[in-house]
């Protein structure tokens, strides 16, 4: 793993509560109506995991990072937690119906991982790929992005293959979404970012500085008490072949 991609374990304890959740129309389209066993691949500290459980299916989570693992197994005790990455899944052949990757396929070396992510798949099954994106449609957010250094924004976002031989019919959809925040909130929620994490103390204050600043002075926020950050989920799914 990179130090991008590790990055997140500085903000384990921040990070199931201030990123948005999953919109649940997201969560029924990337997956079989008839899973039941499902894989949730580089699972954090259980953002998604929490979901998937809560809808009623039986999920397994691997991550890689022992600080993250230590999160999710406080936060959803009722999912089984292995350790493991993408590349090497710690689970025998065809043993989900679903592998549902949140926020962190663009960390997978796709090489390795899809051929994996296959191997652990039962025929029929699906591979489900998820991102909230800020979106930037809307003027505020596209400001706002440009003044943290964001590289979360939908219109930035390069189409994200996961197709390979061992998959069929994939396929793409967004689904709209959104986020109330205040600035406080907002702070901590940029602060959960791998742009923000990498950087050196000095810079880390600057980014908070200047949320802080453009929140007190943009006109579609300064004055109110919360506002909603808007979100494109963007999901990608494809079928075991
Ligand atoms: C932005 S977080 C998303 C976490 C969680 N899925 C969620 O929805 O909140 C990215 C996650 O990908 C994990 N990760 C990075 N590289 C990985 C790899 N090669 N295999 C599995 N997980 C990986 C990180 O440890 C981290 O938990």
């Amino acid at each position: 793993m990179t130090d991008r991609a590790r990055s997140f374990d500085q903000a384990a304890a921040l990070y199931a509560d201030a990123r948005p959740d999953y919109p649940a129309a997201a969560l029924d389209w990337l997956r079989p109506a008839t899973a039941h066993r499902v894989l949730d691949l580089g699972a954090g500290t259980g953002k998604l995991t929490r979901q998937l459980v809560d809808a009623g299916l039986e999920v397994v989570a691997v991550e890689p990072s022992p600080q993250l693992r230590a999160e999710l197994a406080a936060y959803v005790p009722e999912a089984d937690l292995r350790e493991g990455s993408a590349e090497q899944i710690p689970l025998p052949d065809a043993d989900v119906d679903a592998v549902l990757v949140g926020q962190a396929f663009h960390w997978f070396d796709r090489e390795r991982a899809l051929p994996e992510i296959a191997r652990v798949l039962r025929p029929g099954g699906r591979l489900g790929a998820l991102w909230n994106f800020d979106d930037d449609s809307e003027p505020w957010v596209d400001a706002l992005a440009s003044v943290t250094g964001t590289q979360a924004r939908a219109s930035h976002r390069a189409r994200e293959v996961i197709a390979s031989e061992g998959f069929t019919d994939v396929a793409t959809a967004d689904f709209p979404h959104g986020q109330r925040l205040d600035a406080g909130s907002l702070r901590r929620l940029v602060q959960t970012h791998s742009f923000y994490l990498v950087q050196d103390e000095a810079g880390r204050a600057e980014v908070v500085r200047r949320i802080d600043e453009f929140v007190a002075s943009h006109p579609d926020l300064a004055g109110h008490e919360s506002f909603v950050l808007p979100y494109v989920t963007r999901c990608w799914r494809a079928t075991r072949r």
